[in-house]
């Protein structure tokens, strides 16, 4: 396992510790960009209130709750639906290494899920998301799809990649488009090259 990355069950263990839960919603799709460019997935984020790029999700108390329904009860209120996440859905727990969790006095462990959805379910999630969600306009600026094309002039991908993220979203993010295939590793490495310049 790499470094200071856990399982969920001996993340469970560590009663002095907190727990945080986020998640990648995606679904394929057949639309095009200018009616040419294939968009090929949907992939969901959220501009939150301190202006980073994030997932949606956020603390859980496992003494209260299974990570699973902590992490369902924060989509109710980010996104204004109750998605149902899974433990079949968990892709890695891993240890918080961003200065605010480790100054505080119990470690921050941060749990990543990725669920796959039809197309029709993430656009009632994005309708949601701006109308009934409670979180929206606080919390949550919006939720946002990530480009997953780079131009020859750099823009889509790349742009995204250069902006700023909430603790190791940014990885998990690039973890998760090459895991799943969504695009290709050649690809990703031009993004980030050109994302960094
Ligand atoms: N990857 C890694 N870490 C993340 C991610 C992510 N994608 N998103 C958030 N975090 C970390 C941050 O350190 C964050 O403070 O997990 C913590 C909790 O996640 P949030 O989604 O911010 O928590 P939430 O329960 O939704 O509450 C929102 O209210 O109490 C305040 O400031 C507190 O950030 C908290 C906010
Ligand atoms: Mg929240
Ligand atoms: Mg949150």
């Amino acid at each position: 396992m790499a470094s200071g990355q856990l399982s969920r069950d001996e993340a469970l263990e560590c009663s002095q510790c907190r727990h945080a839960c986020h998640v990648m919603l995606y679904s394929n799709t057949a639309s095009k960009l200018f009616g040419k460019i294939p968009i090929r997935h949907i992939v969901l984020m959220q501009m939150r209130f301190d202006g980073l790029l994030g997932f949606p999700g956020g603390f859980v108390d496992p003494s209260e709750e299974t990570l699973e329904e902590g992490l369902t009860r924060e989509l109710l209120e980010e996104l204004g639906i109750a998605v149902p996440v899974s433990i079949e859905d968990h892709v890695e727990s891993r240890f918080s290494t961003s200065p605010s969790a480790s100054s505080s006095s119990n470690k921050l462990i941060l749990h990543f899920y990725v669920k796959k959805m039809e197309e029709e379910q993430i656009r009632e999630v994005e309708k949601a998301a701006s109308s009934i969600a409670s979180d929206h306009g606080l919390e949550v600026l919006g939720m946002v799809r990530v480009p997953l094309y780079t131009f020859e002039s750099g823009g889509g991908l790349s742009c995204f990649l250069s902006h700023s993220f909430i603790g190791n979203a940014r990885s998990q993010l690039i973890d998760s488009l090459l895991r799943l295939h969504l695009v290709s590793p050649k690809d990703i490495r031009r993004a980030i090259q050109s994302s960094q310049r």
